[in-house]
């Protein structure tokens, strides 16, 4: 028998099927509402709507769990590479060897954009952000590539392709462009991530020598933000493809969502942030204080999460992979990262944190790491977009095959009643 709620409106009282997820999440089913009951839900910023049912990526935010297709994070990070991840995320399945090696070459072979795309980069301001750049350049990847914006499979796949090929040769054509440096032209015999690192930081001038390790340690902060369910980004990227927007420009939106301080653009906040505890002469209680003043704005920023109450686990492991990366470089102690400990360690003992359940995030440790990575303070959210496309593109690709219908939320309205029309002479 399937579960049910009652709803009681009034002497009425009307039956509302219950949906059950494959790890026992219960979700009321109020599709019919309105129809049944003339009423509608209200829910700003859905802190309790369910949007869609989706396959891709599990948060239970009460444990600490994050699952791609099942995987745990924990597993991914340490095992598997950016590339399969993708890989996972758009089609299901880890790949076979045959697979992987095709999807790998695929993604290879479609590296460099238009050579015409350049001329746009001319056009911006040398000290526009790069993730306004790279919205605007993957949009703009609709217009060069109009033979895959259809939304059948083929076209999608094709699409697909060429935005995983190409994201990181526009991220890093941004920043060169932003600190007036000649384009490098992406490498094939490289991986992911060390392709990237020779864009963002090879000059004609002098032999460039990747850094493995670094770009493995890049390699695993990709995988820790491929996914993460619904969220702010992934939920502007389905809502965009709800109207049978292509992909491209689906992902340019998400791009967008993504730049947001209360987003993505906290782990450039969070070094801001510890930057002016620094200057303040770091203290730490000085800045708590002001996050917990409810006549302040001020947020502490990389810390609190929508869906994670207890700890973030992604937050988890970049803490130990950032204690890593700076005891490789012999840098026992950076002053930035022991602000970030002790305003951690000052936060969590409060009970204002402690009440509300605001842990560091993922943005909270991301942005020391890029920094120790010697990654630019602005770039810090380009690499989280990074990331975050193969999520996006799994998401938008579930919307289609689930034939979802356009996203159109209600709203209840509180605005003048109806009134007539005064001429401008008599107001
Ligand atoms: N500093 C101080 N107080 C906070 C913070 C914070 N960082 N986060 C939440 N609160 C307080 C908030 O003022 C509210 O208090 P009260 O109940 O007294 O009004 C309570 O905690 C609940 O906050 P909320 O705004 O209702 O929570 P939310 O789920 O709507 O927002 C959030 C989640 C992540 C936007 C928020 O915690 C925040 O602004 N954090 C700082 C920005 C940040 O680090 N964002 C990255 C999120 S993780 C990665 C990603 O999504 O990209």
């Amino acid at each position: 028998m399937t579960d049910s709620a009652k709803l009681q409106i009034g002497d009425k009282t009307y039956e509302l099927p219950i949906m059950v997820g494959t790890e026992n999440e219960r979700a009321i089913d109020i599709g019919a509402l309105r129809k049944l009951t003339g009423l509608t839900t209200l829910d700003p910023g859905f802190v309790n709507t369910g949007s869609c049912s989706s396959a891709i990526t599990y948060i239970n935010g009460e444990k600490g769990i994050l699952r791609y297709r099942g995987y745990p994070i924990e597993q991914l990070a340490e095992k598997s590479s950016f590339i399969e991840v993708s890989y996972l995320l758009i089609y299901g399945e880890l790949p076979n060897p045959e697979q992987l090696a095709s999807w790998q070459d695929k993604i290879t072979n479609h590296t460099l954009i238009h050579e015409d795309m350049k001329h746009f980069f001319q056009g911006f301001p040398r000290d526009a952000h790069p993730m306004a750049i790279l919205s605007a350049m993957v949009a703009a990847l609709s217009t060069f590539y109009q033979d895959s914006i259809d939304t059948d499979p083929e076209c999608l796949d094709m699409s697909t392709i060429r935005v995983m090929a190409k994201l990181p040769t526009l991220a890093a054509f941004s920043y060169k462009k932003s600190i007036g440096q000649p384009l490098v032209y992406p490498s094939n015999e490289l991986n992911y991530g060390g392709n990237f690192l020779r864009m963002m930081f090879a000059v004609p001038t002098f032999p460039f020598a990747l850094d493995q390790e670094l770009a493995d340690v890049i390699d695993t902060l990709l995988i820790l933000h491929a996914d993460h369910e619904q969220n702010c980004s992934a939920s502007t990227v389905r809502l965009v493809g709800s109207s049978r927007a292509n992909l491209f420009a689906a992902i340019s939106s998400g791009i967008s969502a993504l730049w947001g301080p209360l987003h993505g653009g906290a782990n450039q906040a969070v070094l801001e942030m510890l930057g002016s505890i620094a200057k303040n002469g770091g203290d730490v209680n000085k800045f708590v204080a002001l996050a917990k003043d409810p006549d302040s704005s001020f947020r502490l920023m990389g810390f609190g999460h929508r869906v994670y109450k207890n700890f973030d686990p992604r937050a988890k492991i970049i803490k130990r992979l950032c204690d890593n990366v700076l005891s490789k470089q012999k840098r026992v102690s950076d002053p930035m990262l022991e602000i970030a400990k002790r305003l951690e360690e000052v936060a969590l003992a409060d009970p204002y944190f402690v009440d509300r359940s605001l842990y560091p995030n993922v943005d909270f440790y991301s942005g020391i790491i890029y920094k120790a990575l010697g990654i630019p303070t602005n770039m810090f959210t380009v690499l989280f977009a990074m990331g975050r496309l193969p999520g996006w593109i799994s998401q938008y690709k579930e919307m289609l095959e689930d034939n979802s219908r356009i996203g159109r939320p209600r709203q209840v309205y509180t605005g003048k009643t109806a009134r007539d029309y005064v001429p401008v002479s008599e107001r």
